[in-house]
């Protein structure tokens, strides 16, 4: 949540914090705002609302100044507005501060400035604290009042900090909340994310938790919690910036669900090795080592956590370990059955939700080894796990995810075949006959594609509807939570997703004339299963679009509307089946005027509980 970005160099500050900013509105857009440093002060312009609001008030003046910072933010402490915009300024207006995270233990300090210092609050955030506390230690080194001020501060942040005296220096703070350096000529960028700084540099520092960054025009130092100098590689960054633009695209949404078959593509291929093997770079678990787990836990949020109940099907059907799949924020809080024996899994796009690093972390202090499966290279989910699959999705800007779903799909079958091969429950033969299958996923996933007009012209009939409901069996009970989900998020709609056989047990009483249900039946042996319970919704009035693979035409005499999907194994359906659901969800909230790349109240990357 919440964005950062700052510019020290030769250029003007403000094109490049605004340019910087528009690619991280997707973690937050509730407001935002520029700090510069001007004639030996620091003026702040910030506005409620979208980036635009800043934009348009703040090009216009043509201002000109060669450093700075930029925020955009997901409300935590206090409402959205002007005030509460973030660069916040200390007393005096020497120092300026941006900030992604939360600060625990703000209240505390807030009473000790107010008392100790006589500060007066502007704000109601828990960031204002920061900048007055550096001031309070400022006494001509920024970098030790910064160092100062970190240590007495608790919680999760990234910091950017700017002093009215000190025009020449830009300071960075990573701790638990994502933190980028991009090297340039003569200029250098602090961000959340890549993309911000993608148009300007693909040189890349990634800083780890408890380091103090100091840039200037020509020069990068990196400090950690001892204020040791450390070295870092480069990091340099493989996708252009177009990867990260709307490139025609109407919405990084759409845009995002049609780069799903190059997402599976590079997911599968790019650890494919010429005889048809898999090839780990960070995953390092012996035979040996696999065999010695007694149980897997996978633990995710949201979709990621939707992907996981698919692993969990892939893994114990492939490579017969039982798994547990739980959801983070309530993961922490249980007791789990979790030991030496237990292998871990995370799963996470952005890698820094933090009800996943939260219990990653603790799964690891009960003995677990962890293996995440992430998206954001060199995130903190990543950082703080044993072994790592990165999902190649390449950036997912709209705030629901879709490619990064199906990327979550398609690892979760890679580990699950690899852990048969570990654990002696697949034989050669039928591996390379699934990796075959994995290897047509791509093709059938451009085919299920053609499934858009379709799905367009059935949301433009649906999208009045108050209550959508899914249902499924088995794999598709997946499915059709994930659908539910995407359709909640971008719609606004009331949905509901549940396994066909439970409807009977209480939720049927829902059903009316009308009622909208979409019935996914891509599972051969639940087929006709699927089939009655169509029945049972359409005998009480309901509307039904069914998913089916294509040649299960008898459905078509039950269901309103079908919606085929390719033939594949059945266990990779969800690869497929979720595409017609990612429309739907799309082109229904189109069709209801939302902003579908930034839904209400959501932001893209969630850093608190
Ligand atoms: C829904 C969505 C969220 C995320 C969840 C976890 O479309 O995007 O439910 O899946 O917030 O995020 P990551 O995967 O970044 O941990």
């Amino acid at each position: 949540m919440c964005g950062i970005v700052g510019y020290i160099g030769n250029k003007n500050a403000v094109d490049i914090l605004i340019d910087g900013l528009s690619k991280l509105e997707y973690r937050g857009y509730d407001s935002a705002g520029i700090a510069l440093c001007l004639d030996n002060k620091l003026d702040i312009y910030k506005y409620k609302g979208r980036l635009k609001n800043l934009a348009d008030n703040v090009l216009p003046m043509s201002l000109s100044a060669n450093i700075g910072i930029g925020h955009t933010r997901w409300a935590t402490h206090g409402e959205p507005s002007d005030i509460n915009a973030h660069p916040h300024l200390s007393q005096s207006g020497q120092i300026a501060v941006i900030h992604n995270g939360i600060i625990e233990n703000y209240a505390h300090l807030k009473e000790w400035l107010i008392d100790e210092h006589n500060i007066t609050f502007q704000s109601e955030t828990d960031t204002e604290v920061i900048a007055h506390l550096i001031e309070v230690f400022y006494e001509g080194d920024l970098l030790e009042a910064v160092y100062r001020a970190v240590r007495r501060m608790e919680g999760a942040y990234a910091i950017g900090v700017i002093a009215k005296d000190d025009p020449e220096t830009l300071i960075a703070v990573r701790k638990d909340s994502p933190l980028i350096v991009g090297i340039g000529e003569n200029e250098n960028f602090i961000a959340s994310d890549i993309p911000a700084i993608l148009n300007y540099t693909r040189d890349v520092l990634l800083i780890e938790n408890d380091e103090v960054v100091v840039l200037t025009k020509d020069k990068v130092q990196i400090y950690d919690s001892l204020e040791q100098e450390v070295e870092r590689d480069i990091y340099k960054v493989t996708w252009d910036a177009a990867a990260a633009e709307k490139e025609g695209y109407q919405h990084f949404t759409i845009k995002e669900i049609h780069e799903q078959p190059k997402g599976l593509h590079d997911t599968l291929h790019l650890r494919l090795t010429d005889n048809a093997n898999f090839k780990f770079k960070q995953i390092d678990i012996s035979k040996e080592q696999f065999k010695q787990f007694n149980r897997i836990y996978i633990v995710a949020c949201g979709t990621a956590y939707h992907a996981g109940l698919v692993g969990k099907r892939a893994i114990e059907k492939l490579a017969g370990v039982p798994v547990i799949v739980d959801v983070a924020s309530e993961f922490r809080y249980s007791d789990p059955f979790i030991d030496d024996k237990t292998l871990f899994i995370a799963v996470s796009q952005s890698g820094e939700t933090l009800d996943t690093l939260q219990s990653l972390r603790y799964a690891k202090k009960l003995g677990a080894r962890i293996l995440s499966i992430v998206n954001v290279v060199g995130s903190s989910v990543a950082r703080d796990s044993d072994d790592v699959f990165y999902t190649w999705a390449g950036p997912e800007i709209g705030v629901a995810s879709t490619k990064a779903y199906t990327t979550q799909l398609m690892a979760f079958y890679i580990l699950a075949l690899h852990f048969g091969r570990l654990n002696d429950t697949i034989n050669n033969e039928d591996f390379f006959a699934w990796v075959e299958k994995l290897k047509t996923m791509e093709e059938l996933c451009v085919e299920s594609l053609t499934i858009k007009e379709q799905m367009q012209r059935i949301s433009s009939e649906c999208f009045n509807n108050e209550n959508i409901f899914f249902m499924g069996r088995g794999i598709d009970v997946d499915v059709a939570f994930e659908a539910s989900l995407k359709l909640k998020e971008l719609s606004y709609i009331n949905s509901f997703a549940i396994a066909a056989g439970e409807l009977k047990h209480g939720t049927i009483a829902l059903i009316e004339e009308n009622t909208l249900v979409v019935a996914l039946a891509t599972q051969d042996t639940l087929y006709d299963k699927m089939v009655s319970n169509i029945r049972e919704v359409k005998a009480r009035g309901a509307y039904v679009v069914a998913i089916a693979q294509t040649g299960n035409t008898a459905i078509a005499d039950v269901a309103d509307e079908v919606l085929y999907i390719p033939k594949c194994d059945n266990l990779l359906a969800p690869l497929l089946s979720v595409i017609p659901m990612q429309y739907f969800a799309y082109y229904v909230a189109l069709d209801r005027g939302n902003d579908v790349d930034k839904p209400r109240n959501l932001a893209k990357s969630v850093t608190v509980e």
